[in-house]
């Protein structure tokens, strides 16, 4: 848990009078400082830049690179894109799910792995593809599922 005080500080010190179009630098440079931008940090947000709730919470939602929830160990971002689904994309991220035990989109409760999408990594031709700590895997079958999921599990 994120402490709300340290939160409301960082945002009072990060904003400047005046300052436009405040809303993105300051959701990455919370996400910078927090590893994540807290559900409590949107009420302190919105209040900061004279924003609704909704909209502070369409944005983050907008942008799938802002995370509401801690970062996990591992983070294995799979392609969803195009040439990768027709690849068999779709059945390799219900295996990686069924393996973690995690949904597409979340961080495992216990924090050691999250599955996130990304939407093309340049390797289009050799999909389905998919990025584990940053390290690009291609072609990903049935048994690169299980080595990943017993290294992230390490
Ligand atoms: S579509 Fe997956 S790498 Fe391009």
């Amino acid at each position: 848990m994120t402490d709300i005080a340290g939160i409301r500080t960082f945002i009072d010190r990060f904003v400047q009078p005046d300052m436009r179009g405040a809303l993105l630098p300051l959701l990455h440079a919370l996400q910078e400082e927090f590893g994540h931008i807290p559900s409590q940090a949107v009420p302190a947000i919105a209040e900061t830049l004279n924003l609704s709730r909704a909209e502070v919470h369409g944005v983050i939602s907008f942008y799938p690179d802002f995370r509401t929830e801690p970062p996990a160990r591992h983070v294995i971002k799979l392609c969803r894109a195009e040439s990768c689904q027709s690849r068999g994309g779709a059945a390799i991220e219900g295996e990686l799910a069924r393996h973690l035990g995690v949904a597409m989109g979340h961080a495992r409760k216990d924090g050691q792995v999250a599955l996130e999408p990304v939407y093309c990594l340049g390797l289009c031709a050799i999909g389905p593809n998919a990025l584990v700590d940053g390290r690009p895997v291609a072609r990903i079958d049935e048994a690169q599922v299980e080595a990943i999921a017993r290294e992230v599990e390490a």
